[in-house]
Formats: structure tokens, sequence, C-alpha cells
């Protein structure tokens, strides 16, 4: 039993151990000044968080780079630090076995909710309207040819009783019931109105799945990491990094076939670090061979290259913790949207029979490619 609870709860546990046995001892050494250190992303994320190396690169290379770990795992005053750091304590021994998952699994159960934490900052009935959304990628061709495209994206949000758009799903009580542990595949939606009323949207191939008992002990009200499962730990692939560094100007577009090469290079992760760094280095070879003349002109735009391509390596492979960029896929996608949209179909209700839209003009609309 214990055994059972420690691994449902392991995500959040490996927080509270790591930070709970590091800081009393800490405290019995150093006094409170170091149990604060030891809340620090630094702390969390290096020294006794080496497990979570991988959610460190990932969170500093992101928009909430100096929110605390704590602010969002464990909690803040007095009562949490005690609770937190005590419980800790059993569980360091594991970490010192190296007895956890690799990677460590997700959803984390008991995450603070997205109205302690992300609500402190962001205020869901302050969005309103449009965000305009520009990619800008670059092809796999001798020139490295860029191109733009603008979406706009219907956030939306505002006040509950006018709420839509996107951020409608927060004003608005949404109910869901998944059948698997990672929460993909939903089968049971309840949608509360302001007036009380109910509209159930379900799977019809899964009906025999949803049971009125299981709705009652595993549905949850959708929030914030719902979507942004990812808004912190941000695991970009390698194309995505390779296209942010050409805009960024720090690859040179003029070196043919850069980006092909790059993509080569990183994509399947190699097994070990030394040897995604090869493949990187391989990368001067390819120019040396077949590019003579622009190699002896470019030596330092080409040793460049290779220093930012072995930074794309950092943040995109952890053999150690066995996690690459596709191990925790976002849920702002459509994947993540799709979950329900065009999915499960309404029992009720003046849409009754009609699937939830996955009408394009619902989320977005495009405007003229570049
Ligand atoms: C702004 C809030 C926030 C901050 C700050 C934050 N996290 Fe997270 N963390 C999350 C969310 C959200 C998830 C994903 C939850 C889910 O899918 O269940 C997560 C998941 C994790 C996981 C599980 C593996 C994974 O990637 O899903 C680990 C480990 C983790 N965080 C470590 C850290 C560390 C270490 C820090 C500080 C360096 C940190 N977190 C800071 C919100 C945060
Ligand atoms: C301590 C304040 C703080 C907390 C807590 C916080 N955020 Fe943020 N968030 C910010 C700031 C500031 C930005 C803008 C950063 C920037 O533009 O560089 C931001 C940006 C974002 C963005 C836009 C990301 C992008 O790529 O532009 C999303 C989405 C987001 N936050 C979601 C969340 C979610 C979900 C949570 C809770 C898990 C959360 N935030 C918690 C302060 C916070
Ligand atoms: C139904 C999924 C969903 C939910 C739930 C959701 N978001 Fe979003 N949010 C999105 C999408 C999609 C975007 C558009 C940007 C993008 O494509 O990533 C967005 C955009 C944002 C932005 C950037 C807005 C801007 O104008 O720059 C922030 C900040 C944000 N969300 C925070 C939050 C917070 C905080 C919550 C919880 C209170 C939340 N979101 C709930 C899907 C969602
Ligand atoms: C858990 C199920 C679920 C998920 C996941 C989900 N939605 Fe929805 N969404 C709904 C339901 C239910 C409605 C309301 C449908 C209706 O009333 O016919 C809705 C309505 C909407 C609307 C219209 C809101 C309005 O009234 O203006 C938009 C826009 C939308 N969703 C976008 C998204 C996006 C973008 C994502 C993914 C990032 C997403 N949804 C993920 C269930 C979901
Ligand atoms: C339920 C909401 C929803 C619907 C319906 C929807 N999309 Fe999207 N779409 C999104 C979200 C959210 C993103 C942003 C995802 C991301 O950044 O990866 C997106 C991004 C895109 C992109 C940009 C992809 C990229 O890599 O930048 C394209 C193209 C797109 N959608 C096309 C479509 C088309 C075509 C349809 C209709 C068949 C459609 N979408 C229907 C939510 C939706």
């Amino acid at each position: 039993m214990q055994d059972q609870v420690c691994h449902v709860h392991r995500g959040k546990l490996l927080f509270l151990m790591m930070a709970g046995a590091a800081s009393i001892l800490l405290l019995s050494i150093g006094g409170y000044q170091l149990v604060q250190f030891s809340d620090s992303p630094t702390f969390c994320g290096l020294l006794c968080h080496r497990v979570m190396v991988p959610e460190y690169a990932a969170f500093q290379n992101s928009p909430h780079s100096r929110v605390l770990c704590a602010s969002c795992h464990v909690g803040s005053g007095a009562d949490y630090l005690v609770r937190s750091k005590i419980s800790g304590i059993p569980l360091i021994f594991r970490t010192i076995s190296g007895d956890y998952d690799r990677p460590i699994v997700t959803p984390v159960e008991n995450l603070r909710p997205a109205r302690e934490t992300c609500a402190q900052c962001h205020r869901p009935e302050r969005f309103a309207g449009d965000l305009v959304v520009t990619k800008t990628t670059y092809a796999a061709d001798q020139t490295n040819t860029v191109h733009s495209d603008t979406r706009i994206m219907r956030v939306g949000g505002g006040p509950s009783h006018v709420a839509q758009g996107i951020h409608w799903h927060i004003q608005a009580t949404v109910d869901y019931l998944a059948l698997d542990r990672q929460r993909n595949d939903i089968a049971w939606v309840e949608v509360k109105g302001l007036d009380g009323s109910s509209t159930v949207f379900t799977d019809t191939a899964q009906t025999a799945s949803v049971t009125p008992d299981k709705i009652r002990d595993e549905k949850r009200t959708m929030d914030c990491i719902d979507c942004h499962n990812r808004a912190t730990h941000v695991f970009n692939s390698p194309e995505t990094l390779i296209d942010q560094a050409f805009l960024q100007g720090q690859l040179d577009t003029d070196l043919p076939y850069l980006k092909q090469q790059g993509i080569l290079a990183l994509d399947p992760a190699a097994p070990t670090i030394a040897e995604a760094y090869a493949r990187v280095d391989a990368i001067k070879d390819f120019y040396k061979t077949k590019y003579p003349k622009i190699y002896q002109e470019n030596l330092n735009s080409i040793d460049s290259a290779v220093q930012v391509m072995k930074g794309i390596v950092d943040l995109t492979n952890f053999p150690d913790m066995q996690v690459t960029w596709k191990t925790y896929p976002s849920k702002a996608t459509h994947e993540g949207c799709f979950r329900c949209h065009g999915k499960l179909t309404a029992q009720n209700g003046p849409d009754k029979g009609k699937l939830i839209s996955s009408d394009c003009e619902l989320c977005h609309y495009f405007k003229g490619n570049q």
C-alpha cells in the first residue's frame, strides 16, 4: 500500500523528499537563510534535484524562469514549509539508491491548484481578444529558405457571463473524465452554466467505460494546466530551436544546408551526450568535404554553428533521465484540443447529437501567408 501511494505521488514526493531532507540538514547547520536557498530554483534544479535537470534546463529557458519551483510545486507559508520538508526525509534514501522513475511521471499529482499559482500573476477575467502569433521557420534546403505564417488565436476570456474564445473554458465550469493517467483519452465532459444548467458531452464509442461512480471519483475541473501543462517546462524540438537560433541571428543562413545538417545531427536523440556532440561536430566535416571553399572562408561561423547546436543538444537530450523533447508533449496544441473537440457529442441541450466543434475558425484565423 505504502508503495502504491509512493508510486502515484512520486512526482510530488520527489520534490518533497529532496527539499525536505536537505532543508532539515541545512536548518540544523545554517538556519533559515539556508532553508530558503533550498527552495530556490538553482538548488531545486541542480544540487538536490539532480534528477530534475531536464525540468530545470527547460524552465531556465521559459517565460517563468524567475518563478520559484516551490511556488508551483510546494506552496508558501510556514505550514507548507514544515509539511513539505518533513515528509521529504524517507525519500532522500530512494534518490540516493536511484530508485525513481525515469522519466519522472506526469501529470504531477497534487500540484498546487492553478488558482493558487498561475492566477497569482495571470487574471483570466482580464484576458480579452485575439493574440497574433507569427511563426518563422526555415526550410531544410540549400539556402535555408525562410517562411513566416501568421495566425490569430481567439484567446478571448473576460468575465464569466460574457467569456468567450479559448479562455472560456476556465471562466465556465468544465468538468471532465479521462480514462488514462495522461489525461489524453477523454470520454465525458460536463459544462455547468451560470444559471445552473448542465450540458453533457460523451465519446459515444466509450459509453460503457463511463459510469456514475467513476465520474464522481475521478472527474477533474479543467484549469490552466489542462492546456498549459508546458508553460514552464517547455521542451522545444531541435527543429523549433534551430529556427529560433536562425531568427535570432545565432546561426548563419548563408551556410548551405545548415538547417538540414542540424536536423540530421539532432533528431533522433543520441543515446549519450558524447555521441550527440560527436554528431554535431561532424557538421564541420560536411562543409570540409562538400563545400571546401565555403569551409575555408567561414571557419568562424561554422565553429559557432557547432557551438549553438551543442547548446540545443543540452536542451533536448537528457539520457540519464531518458527524457527528450518528445517525453512531455504540450496540450496547448491540436492533439490537446482534439481530445474533446471533434470527438465528444452533446447528449442534451440545443446542440444534442452534435460533436463539439472542430471548425478551424473556432480557435484561430489566418492572415495572408508571406
Ligand atoms: C509556474 C509554475 C511552475 C514552476 C515555477 C515550476 N514548475 Fe515544475 N511543473 C509545473 C507544471 C504545470 C508541471 C506539469 C504538471 C503536469 O502535467 O501534471 C510541472 C512538472 C514538473 C516535473 C515533472 C516532470 C515534467 O516535466 O512534467 C518536475 C520534475 C518539475 N516540474 C520540476 C520543477 C523544478 C525543478 C522547478 C524549478 C527549477 C519547477 N518545476 C518549477 C509548474 C511549475
Ligand atoms: C510569478 C508570476 C507568474 C506565475 C506564478 C505564473 N506566470 Fe505565467 N507568465 C508570467 C510572466 C511575467 C509572463 C510573461 C513572460 C515574458 O513575456 O517573458 C508569463 C507568461 C505566460 C504565458 C505565455 C507564454 C509565452 O510563451 O509567451 C503562459 C501561457 C503562462 N504564463 C501561463 C502560466 C501558467 C499556466 C501558470 C501556472 C502553472 C503561470 N503562468 C504562472 C508570470 C507568471
Ligand atoms: C482550453 C485550453 C486553455 C486553457 C484552459 C487555458 N489556456 Fe491560456 N491559452 C491557450 C491557448 C491555445 C493560447 C494561445 C497561445 C498559444 O497558442 O499557446 C493561450 C494563451 C495564453 C496566454 C498568452 C496570452 C497573451 O495575450 O499573451 C497566457 C498568459 C495564458 N494563456 C494563461 C492562461 C492561464 C493563467 C490559464 C488558467 C487560468 C489558462 N491560460 C487557461 C489555451 C488555454
Ligand atoms: C475537456 C474537453 C475540452 C478540451 C480539452 C478543449 N475544449 Fe474547447 N470546448 C469544450 C466544450 C465542451 C466547449 C463548449 C462546446 C459547446 O458549448 O458546444 C468548448 C468550446 C470551445 C470554444 C468556443 C468558446 C466560446 O463559446 O466562445 C473554443 C474557442 C475552444 N473550445 C477552443 C479550445 C482550444 C483551443 C483547446 C485546446 C488548446 C480546447 N478548446 C480544448 C471542451 C474542450
Ligand atoms: C479547438 C481549437 C482548434 C481548432 C478547431 C483548430 N485548431 Fe489549428 N491550432 C489550434 C491551436 C491551439 C494551435 C497552436 C498550436 C501550436 O502552437 O502548436 C493551432 C495551430 C494551427 C496551425 C499552425 C501550426 C504550427 O505548427 O504553427 C495550423 C496550420 C492550424 N492550426 C490549422 C488548422 C486547421 C486547418 C484547422 C481546421 C481543420 C484547425 N487548425 C482547427 C487550435 C485549433
